[in-house]
């Protein structure tokens, strides 16, 4: 059946995957070579060196540019390093405009250093087109977006800045690592290019770290291979493996993670000693309908703030936990939390961290997909055990 045919979970279980040609494996063998026998020079089945391709990780990069409904895919080391793939295909003197909430990991390879190559970034909330249309100059080459973003779940209607990207030919990229294909096709919405930290949902099980791009366009696709294997930031065979084999279950993973993200949401949403929530699943979200029709559910990502706005308090909470980890990271199968204003996000400089709504008791969940009701007893216990001095609302 072509890929194009096959539903979603299928895809994620046979899409790019053939029975190994020399033994009939179902599953495909982890290639752990660097090099590949030649017959006469430049007479091979397909594969020369291991930087610029290998079956275990070309499997992979089928199998995810299926699911994204992209011509094709590519892997590398990191979700920084598919990232750094992207910025390459720039020249000194570009500009791009992102996404002014985003992973501080991103902000700090965009600023810290491609800026000194002279490529100009400038920052920016999109969830008004207008302000987009307005930061877009002559020399703007990429528009990036990510949404729902990290983390403060703000959510960016992906169509209508394809649509404005293409007016003024300028590419769009994605960062697509919260929502994963499962819930939403970015690509399908006019995206140029899908960007995923692999590390996270579509790995799965927090054991591998990697990264990947989509694209249907011939000649970036081939820019982006060369810029893949002239730099040289692949992944190898054994986490191509785990890969594969944590993409089987993407989509069960994704509905549990769902389900889950919805009551914790609503709980948290209802706890006195809770003040703000941020989700997009509920409907006063400011841009609920937009993630409603460009996203299937709303994931297992969730924010929130303490009343009195106390970092202490947060860490109270955090370090209190028996079931949530506090830990770096998110999308595992085990439920998560970190303090983005001293983890993830402590490269983004306060004043700007704190005009997106990063606040010092901001505590963000990656929801697993344990049972709930532990879940939910973890946070509880958790609160029980902060003295809300103030309880003035910060809205
Ligand atoms: C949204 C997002 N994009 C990109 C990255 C970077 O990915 P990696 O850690 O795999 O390099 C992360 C990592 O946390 C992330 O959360």
């Amino acid at each position: 059946m072509a890929n194009k045919k096959m539903r979603f979970g299928t895809k994620a279980i046979h899409a790019g995957i053939e029975a190994d040609p020399s033994t009939g494996a179902v599953m495909t063998p982890i290639y752990q070579t660097s090099t590949y026998k030649q017959a006469s020079p430049g007479d091979h089945k397909g594969f020369e060196y291991s930087r610029t391709g290998n079956p275990t990780r070309k499997a992979l990069e089928d199998n995810i540019a299926a699911l994204e409904n992209a011509k094709y895919g590519l892997c590398f080391a990191s979700g920084l390093a598919a990232i750094d793939a992207i910025i390459k295909t720039l020249n000194p003197g570009d500009e791009v405009v992102s996404t002014n909430d985003l992973y501080g990991g991103s902000y700090r390879i965009f600023t810290k250093i491609f800026e000194k190559y002279n490529i100009k970034f400038n920052f920016i909330p999109m969830g008004n087109i207008s302000d987009l249309e307005n930061a877009i100059t002559a020399n703007t080459k990429l528009i990036w977006v990510e949404t729902p973003t990290n983390p403060m779940m703000n959510i960016i209607d992906i169509q209508s800045i394809a649509k404005l990207a293409k007016q003024n030919g300028i590419r769009l990229a994605v960062d697509n690592t919260f929502a994963t294909p499962y819930l939403q096709t970015p690509m399908d919405l006019g995206a140029d290019i899908v960007m995923h930290s692999i590390t996270k949902y579509m790995g799965g099980h927090s054991d591998v770290v990697m990264g990947a791009l989509v694209c249907n366009d011939d000649k970036l696709a081939e820019e982006l291979y060369f810029i893949q294997n002239s730099s040289g930031a692949i992944c190898g065979p054994q986490d191509s493996f785990l890969v594969l084999r944590g993409i089987k279950t993407l989509h069960l993973r994704m509905q549990r993670h769902s389900e889950n993200g919805k009551k914790i949401a609503h709980h948290l949403r209802n706890h006195a000693k809770v003040d703000k929530v941020y989700w997009p699943g509920f409907e006063d979200h400011p841009n609920h309908e937009v993630a409603k029709n460009q996203m299937k559910d709303f994931g297992g990502m969730i924010s929130f703030t303490i009343h009195g706005d106390h970092k202490e308090d947060a860490y109270k909470v955090m370090s209190s936990f028996e079931v949530f980890t506090l830990a770096e990271s998110l999308g595992g199968v085990e439920s998560l939390c970190c303090h983005p204003a001293s983890m993830t996000h402590a490269a983004i400089p306060k004043e700007e961290r704190e005009k997106s709504g990063v606040l010092e008791s901001l505590i963000r969940l990656s929801v697993g997909i344990e049972d709930v009701e532990d879940l939910i007893e973890d946070i509880d216990h958790a609160l029980s055990l902060v003295k809300v001095q103030d309880v003035v609302s910060t809205s």
